[in-house]
């Protein structure tokens, strides 16, 4: 059992004579953290010092700290705390386990006695815990620390980085009830690029290669998609294709897309400070960029105002650009956009506004979570223009959900495929010498879905739907031992 689990346990109940000798432990661990952070303090900010080197200065100070207690430890209790002083101190305490590796890609911390993680696309409540509050409290702060902001009671909320890049979200007293609550979304080690998505079946080679060309072509995509659904990753990957002779502008909340190409910019977002000033948005960077001679513009994600600038960029000869909306398919997309460009501020008539989105946008990239926890572009849409006062869409690809799932493995055998419809944009593409093969477009057989009837479907019938939570009727969870492609 981890020192932290067991000082957890006997704080919450210390009844017996070993565990009340044991709160020691407790006691030792935070006199010598407060200790040590004050002695070290200079040194643990120092950016120079080589990793192994602050391994061993934090070492020798807990076993000077220990030696100068004098309290009993056993050998194991002794290179236990030293660990685990070492993780407080160097790293970020008991998440310093899920960091690591990147079959967790989500690390969810309810307050200090429930932490869940996402592990290889499900989620699972583990049982690392916090000592208390305060131990929880002093991780949060060395995390927004290190970027050099701060959350308190007066700005109680903030978003920070780790140093490999992981975003944080935290909350805390007083609008994190029975918190601090905090959201780490970490990043693969591995680099997703083109070939890793193909392994994971994310997409096939066929799709890999029209949205290649689609971005080569300087279409203006939109990548949608529920929450963690991998849309920002696929963005990455697809301005991967930008070639490299072009100058690209990327605008982001917190940075999270790493192209490789030479001639890149990357902007990002600035809060207000304390007393409410020098917030700086992806709106008003949005705005800059037009300023900056960009030949692409990529926004990590619309979530405001700023889409009506990125619309009127697209609209003003700035093509090619790409960004993500939280949307739950491409026809939410477009209403989703809607909402956005009146965030703006401006009272502009909805047929004005959807006239904007028509003629700007593209394509539309959309992707879902699957039940077997598998991430997956389920439909490639091109945005044909306007029929009335419609947005017109046309999917290109589309996943067939009928193909089922396996039953050894649990993952889903689906995949995109062509739905015989040859995008209007072709056109486009070959003017610029960009050829796809005339098969591409040809359509696919779909495994047929047998259709509920009006008597089974248990949201159609006149049978009250008990609404308690939990799985609907029909619901068939992936075998045992199912594995996602991401491990
Ligand atoms: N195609 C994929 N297959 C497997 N894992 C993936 C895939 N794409 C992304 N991931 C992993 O899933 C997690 C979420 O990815 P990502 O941040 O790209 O999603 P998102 O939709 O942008 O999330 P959010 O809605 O929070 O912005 C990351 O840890 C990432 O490494
Ligand atoms: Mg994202």
């Amino acid at each position: 059992m981890s020192l932290y689990k067991r000082l957890h346990d006997i704080q919450a109940a210390p009844t017996t004579a070993a565990e009340r000798t044991d709160t020691t432990l407790n006691d030792l661990r935070r006199s010598i953290h407060e200790e040590l952070i004050v002695e070290l303090g200079p040194i643990l900010y120092d950016k120079s010092l080589k990793p192994d080197d602050a391994k061993r200065k934090v070492n020798d100070a807990v076993q000077a700290a220990l030696s100068r207690r004098k309290t009993p430890l056993s050998v194991a209790d002794r290179n236990q705390l030293i660990q685990d002083l070492a993780n407080d101190i160097l790293g970020y305490g008991p998440l310093e386990q899920f960091l690591e590796g990147d079959e967790i890609t989500d690390i969810l911390v309810n307050g200090p006695n429930s932490i869940y993680v996402e592990r290889n696309g499900k989620l699972e409540k583990t049982d690392v815990k916090f000592v208390d509050e305060t131990h929880l409290r002093r991780i949060v702060d060395k995390i927004v620390g290190e970027i050099g902001r701060r959350i308190d009671e007066s700005t109680p909320i903030c978003d920070a980085r780790l140093p490999d890049g992981s975003r944080v979200n935290a909350i805390i007293h007083p609008l994190a009830i029975g918190g601090p609550f905090v959201t780490i979304r970490k990043f693969s080690k591995e680099r997703i690029g083109i070939d890793e998505l193909i392994r994971f079946e994310t997409l096939n080679a066929t799709t890999a290669r029209f949205l290649q060309a689609c971005t080569v072509g300087r279409l203006n995509i939109v990548v949608s998609g529920g929450s963690g659904t991998g849309k920002t990753t696929t963005l990455n990957v697809m301005s991967s294709f930008i070639p490299s002779d072009e100058r690209i502008i990327t605008v982001e909340d917190a940075k999270e897309l790493q192209l490789l190409q030479e001639h890149v910019l990357t902007m990002e977002a600035r809060p207000a400070n304390v007393d409410g000033k020098g917030e700086v948005t992806i709106r008003d960077l949005v705005k800059n960029t037009l300023r900056m001679r960009p030949d692409r513009i990529v926004v990590g994600e619309c979530r405001s105002g700023e889409a009506l600038d990125m619309l009127q960029a697209m609209n003003t000869g700035h093509d090619g650009s790409l960004t993500t909306v939280h949307a739950n398919s491409p026809v939410d997309t477009m209403a989703r956009l809607e909402v956005l460009v009146l965030m703006a501020g401006f009272d502009l008539p909805i047929k004005a506004i959807r006239d904007q989105l028509a003629a700007a946008l593209d394509l539309v990239v959309h992707m879902t979570r699957l039940r077997d926890g598998s991430r997956r572009i389920t439909q490639i849409t091109e945005v044909t223009g306007m029929e009335g006062d419609i947005i017109s869409l046309q999917d290109i690809f589309s996943f067939d959900y009928g193909m089922g799932f396996d039953e050894a493995t649990g993952r889903h055998r689906g995949r995109l495929k062509a739905t015989g419809t040859r995008p209007r944009f072709c056109e486009k593409l070959n003017d610029l010498g960009i050829r796809l093969p005339t098969n591409m477009f040809d359509a696919e057989d779909f495994a047929g879905q047998p259709a509920l009837t009006a008597g089974e479907d248990p949201y159609r019938g006149d049978q009250p739907v008990a609404m308690t939570g939990g799985y609907p009727e029909g619901y068939e969870p992936p075998p045992e031992g199912y594995e996602s492609p991401a491990s």
